[in-house]
């Protein structure tokens, strides 16, 4: 939300722009405080917290519970994710709140008797869900570094869900499953969230109002009795009796044993700046690290925005580290990723050196990767808004990049009988079968296999820069695989680029995997002449979809001043600052 009480328009060029950079979008901006999300109501709850003298941690905690009510397709206490933090004494932390897989779990799981996977068996329905780390991941955040108690964060959540939330266009698309498959079939297949998301039948539809009585419920029941409520107490004993009777594997066991880890963020620097992103058991940090890596030698300014020499070079980079991904990366309480290795700057100066100006790899050449991708491959094409980032700034200049998620959009599309919260689908994160592609498209193999109370690889990539020790970039996205390449372009977009926050979010984005060996451009903005220079070099493109939701918060150097970007692909993203 941009109102004029608390926002005022800026100068259009912020940076020093480079030629052939400058879109001239006007970010929002404000001196004291700013929340970026995916819900206008739910930034509006963080910038309340915010100016009631709430910090950033207090307002990233009360967004989080509010987005579970506002943007129920991501936004969520049923899933798990990742909170990074950097304090204004300069102390960073990157909490861990991933699902694990529940302790019955077994690695052929979601395969038939052939060995074959049983389609939408790992992502759909209660058999689909990890143990869910949202409310754990919170509250530990609230305790450790915010500075208000857990009922004040949590009751305009309870508000929201009580007095009931407007449908909005893009919600209601969400819901009539412009996506994927028919959503409201999936929907009307359980009768728990039918009771929430459809109205005679029918998902709702903008303007309609979406009430959560039961989710208001468990809401206060957290208000009352902390994380406990949740893993220990009523809300437990609700998600095992649905897990009985409806056929998940999650147990009150698992619940009472789920715990958030605080890892040390990763450390990079690039160009003078230093970057605080994600760790393992997410691969995102490591990606964008290695990317940053290999580009810097070049003038990424010089090559000039979009251009196919840079967008080959880039996907070139992606796909030998997206490779690594497959092959390196899983739970770092499980197996070993060898971090150091695949984030130094001898093994990007190998993958540099690897890279033909002239000519694309194709994916078959780079490993032996497996063709299986093929049965997959369209639903990459698809628009995906399921995971959701917020961005939080305060004016003592804390900040926090969160992004959590339930997987795919209304994770399993089951709802938790009597408790009104969604599930996560993440088990399909794993590698349920190796070379076989999840619903992003990514294969993996041993180090992502399923194995009880281990937790799945994830993309998710929060990430907060500074230069000389102050703030400068605050950024994450959902967008599944290509979270990582939306964050690491925003990030370029700001600092080869000069470009403000708004039209480094705004900015065509390109995106590659290794497999499928396919390079992804956004169909407006990249000129014919550039996708056919790239067709030249032998890259197989798809022009066909737009993705990520990259929400951002920018510091202006010279004056402080915080700037905020939505994404206008999403149609719900919001800032709200004061
Ligand atoms: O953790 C991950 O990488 C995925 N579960 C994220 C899913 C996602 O971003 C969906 N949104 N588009």
């Amino acid at each position: 939300m941009r109102g004029p009480a608390f926002l005022f328009a800026l100068p259009l060029v912020f940076g020093l722009a480079a030629p052939g950079a400058v879109l001239a979008h006007t970010p929002a901006g404000a001196r004291n405080g700013m929340v970026v999300s995916a819900s206008d109501l739910a930034s509006a709850v963080g910038r309340d917290i915010l100016r009631r003298g709430g910090n950033a941690v207090d307002a990233a905690v009360a967004v989080g519970f509010a987005l579970a009510v506002t943007h129920p397709a991501a936004g969520n206490i049923g899933g798990g994710g990742f909170m990074l933090l950097r304090m204004a004494d300069g102390k960073t932390a990157a909490i861990d709140y991933r699902e694990v897989a529940p302790a019955r779990a077994t690695r052929g799981m979601y395969l038939d008797a052939g060995g074959e996977p049983v389609p939408d068996l790992s992502s759909r329905g209660p058999l689909a869900a990890g143990v869910p780390g949202t409310v754990a991941g919170l509250v530990l955040a609230l305790e450790r570094y915010g500075t208000m108690d857990l009922r004040a964060v949590l009751r305009p959540a309870i508000a929201l869900a009580r007095q009931g939330v407007p449908v909005s266009y893009s919600m209601s698309r969400s819901m009539t499953g412009t996506s994927r498959a028919d959503m409201a079939a999936d929907f009307r297949a359980f009768p728990s969230t039918a009771k929430v998301f459809l109205r005679d039948g029918r998902p709702l539809a903008p303007g309609d109002t979406l009430r959560q009585p039961d989710l208001a419920r468990t809401l206060e029941r957290i208000a009352d009795g902390g994380a406990d409520a949740f893993y220990r107490g009523p809300i437990a004993d609700l998600i095992d009796r649905a897990m009985r009777r409806d056929g998940g594997l999650i147990t009150k066991e698992d619940l009472a044993a789920y715990r958030p880890v605080v890892r040390e963020p990763l450390v990079g620097a690039y160009r003078g700046y230093t970057l605080y992103t994600m760790p393992p058991p997410s691969s995102g940090g490591i990606i964008l690290l290695g990317l940053l890596h290999v580009l810097e030698p070049d003038s990424i300014a010089a090559m000039g925005h979009n251009s196919s020499t840079f967008i080959h070079r880039f996907a070139e980079a992606c796909n030998r580290l997206y490779a690594d991904r497959a092959f390196f990366m899983g739970d770092p309480d499980f197996v070993r990723v060898p971090v150091a290795g695949l984030t130094s700057q001898a093994y990007a100066a190998r993958i540099r050196a690897a890279i033909d100006p002239e000519r694309h790899m194709p994916s078959a050449e780079l490993t032996h990767g497996d063709s299986l991708w093929l049965a997959r491959a369209a639903a990459l094409r698809e628009e995906t808004h399921e995971t959701t980032h917020f961005s939080v700034v305060d004016r003592w200049g804390n900040a926090v990049a969160n992004t959590y998620t339930l997987n795919w959009s209304y994770g399993s599309r089951y709802v938790v009988d009597g408790a009104g919260f969604l599930l996560n689908d993440e088990m399909d994160d794993f590698s349920t079968k190796p070379g076989v592609p999840n619903l992003y498209g990514l294969v993996g193999g041993e180090a992502n296999a399923i194995q009880p109370r281990k937790r799945m690889l994830s993309s998710m990539t929060p990430t907060i820069v500074t230069r000389d020790g102050k703030l400068a970039l605050v950024v994450g996205s959902p967008g599944g695989s290509r979270i990582i390449t939306s964050v690491c372009q925003v990030i370029l977009n700001a600092i080869d680029h000069g470009m403000n926050v708004q039209d480094a979010v705004v900015a065509p984005r390109v995106h590659s995997q290794w497999l499928p060996d396919v390079l992804f451009l956004e169909p407006l903005g990249i000129p014919r002449d550039v996708a056919a220079a790239l067709a030249a070099k032998g890259h197989t493109l798809d022009q066909t979809g737009f993705w990520s939701e990259v929400h951002a918060i920018q510091v202006d150097a010279p004056s402080g001043l915080l700037l905020g970007a939505i994404d206008p692909r999403s149609g719900t993203s919001a800032v709200a600052g004061y």
